[in-house]
C-alpha cells in the first residue's frame, strides 16, 4: 500500500489530496481563488500565488487530517511542476520539496495536463488504456492516446484559444461574469442550441488540432454587429442571450465530439476518456457518452470532483510514475510550459 500526498497549484486552486494505490481517495481538498479573481474576470498571476502562499499549508493541514493521515503514513509525495503560471507552481514545488525533504521521503513531479487525462482512470479497479482522452481546460484542448500511465502520445492541440478559454471569453461577451464555463451552461439551459448556426472549425480533413478562436470571434460580431465589438448587448433580452450562450456550448461540443471520434478512427481506439475542468459541461459529457455507445466504445468521464483542478489527479498519476521508476531532482524548477 503506498499512500501519497499530492500537491497542486499550478493556477487559481490550492489543491492537495491524499491517494492510496493511484485510485483509493481518502481526501480531496480544493481552495478556490475565484472570488480574489473575479472583479479581474481573469486570473491575476500575482494575486494568485500569494494566495497559495497564504492558504497551501492549511490546505495540506486539512488533506491529512481528513484522510487521518500523519507525516509518518506518507510514502511519496508528488507535485505538479508543470505547466502554469510560474509564481503559482513554485509555492506547491516549494512546499512539496520542503515536505519531502523534511519527511525523508521521495518526490515525483508530475505534468499537470496528463494529470487531466489519467483523472478518468481513478476509482477505477482497472485503467481504462488503452484510450483516446479529450483534455479540455482553462489552457489547453488536447487529444492524446493513452497506452499505459508512462505511455502518453499527444495527437492535436488546440492553436489558438483552448475550449475553456472560449467558453471564459464568449461569458464576457455575454456580461456572464466569470468564470465562464458554468455561467455558460446554466444560461445554455433555457436557451435554443439551434437557434444560431456558429461556425464549427474543423482544420484540415484529418487534423487533430483544435481553433476556438473563430466561434469566439463570431459570438463578438453577433452581439455587436459585423467589425464591432462593443454597444450591442444592451439590445438582446435575457432569452437572447440564452439562444446565444446554447448554440455556442453546442458548437464547441460538436467539435469536441466530431474531433474525438476523428482520433478514434485514425487510432483504431476502442475506449474514449474526457477530463480537464471543461469535461464538468453536462452537455458535452452527455453528447460523448450518446457518441461513444452509438459506436460501442467504453467511455469514462472524470469523475465531477476531479475535473477541476485538483490533488487527487496529481497524486494518482504521481504513484503510477513513482511505480515506474520516477524520481524527482530537487534542483529541478518550476517550467511554465
Ligand atoms: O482544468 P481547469 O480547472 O483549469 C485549467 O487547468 O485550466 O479548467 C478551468 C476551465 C475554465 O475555463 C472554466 O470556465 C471551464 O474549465 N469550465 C467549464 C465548466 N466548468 C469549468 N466549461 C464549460 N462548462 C462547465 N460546466
Ligand atoms: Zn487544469
Amino acid at each position: 500500500m503506498t499512500t501519497v500526498l499530492g500537491i497542486e497549484t499550478s493556477c487559481d486552486e490550492t489543491a492537495a489530496a491524499v491517494v492510496v494505490d493511484g485510485r483509493d481517495v481518502r481526501s480531496n481538498v480544493v481552495a478556490s481563488q475565484v472570488d480574489l479573481h473575479r472583479k479581474y474576470g481573469g486570473v491575476v498571476p500575482e494575486i494568485a500565488s500569494r494566495a497559495h502562499i497564504e492558504c497551501l499549508d492549511r490546505v495540506v493541514r486539512e488533506a491529512m487530517e481528513t484522510a487521518a493521515t500523519g507525516p509518518e503514513d506518507i510514502d511519496l509525495v508528488a507535485v505538479t511542476q508543470r505547466p502554469g503560471l510560474v509564481g503559482s507552481l513554485l509555492i506547491g514545488l516549494t512546499t512539496a520539496k520542503t515536505l519531502s525533504w523534511v519527511w525523508g521521503r521521495p518526490l515525483v513531479y508530475v505534468d499537470h495536463v496528463l494529470a487531466h487525462a489519467c483523472s478518468p482512470a481513478i476509482g477505477l479497479e482497472e485503467p481504462p488504456w488503452p484510450a483516446i482522452a479529450l483534455i479540455v481546460s482553462g489552457g489547453h484542448s488536447s487529444l492524446y492516446e493513452i497506452r499505459g500511465f508512462d505511455a502518453i502520445q499527444r495527437l492535436g492541440t488546440t492553436t489558438d484559444d483552448a475550449a475553456g478559454e472560449a467558453f471564459d471569453k464568449v461569458a464576457t461577451i455575454l456580461g456572464l461574469g466569470y468564470p465562464g464555463g458554468p455561467a455558460i451552461e446554466q444560461m445554455a439551459r433555457i436557451g435554443d442550441p439551434a437557434a444560431i448556426a456558429f461556425p464549427r472549425t474543423l482544420l484540415g480533413p484529418d487534423s487533430l488540432d483544435f481553433s476556438f478562436s473563430g466561434i469566439k470571434t463570431a459570438v463578438l460580431y453577433h452581439v455587436h454587429g459585423p467589425g464591432r465589438t462593443q454597444g450591442g448587448l444592451e439590445r438582446l433580452s435575457r432569452q437572447d442571450i440564452a439562444d446565444i450562450a446554447a448554440s455556442f456550448q453546442a458548437a464547441v461540443v460538436d467539435v469536441l465530439v466530431r474531433k474525438t471520434m476523428r482520433a478514434v478512427g485514425q487510432r483504431h481506439a476502442n475506449a474514449v476518456v474526457l477530463g480537464g475542468g471543461v469535461a464538468a459541461n453536462k452537455v458535452l459529457r452527455q453528447a460523448l457518452a450518446e457518441a461513444c455507445e452509438e459506436r460501442r466504445l467504453a467511455f469514462h468521464a472524470a469523475p465531477m470532483e476531479y475535473c477541476g483542478d485538483n490533488g487527487a489527479m496529481i497524486a494518482a498519476l504521481g504513484y503510477h510514475l513513482y511505480l515506474r521508476g520516477e524520481r524527482a531532482d530537487l534542483a529541478a524548477d518550476a517550467q511554465a510550459h
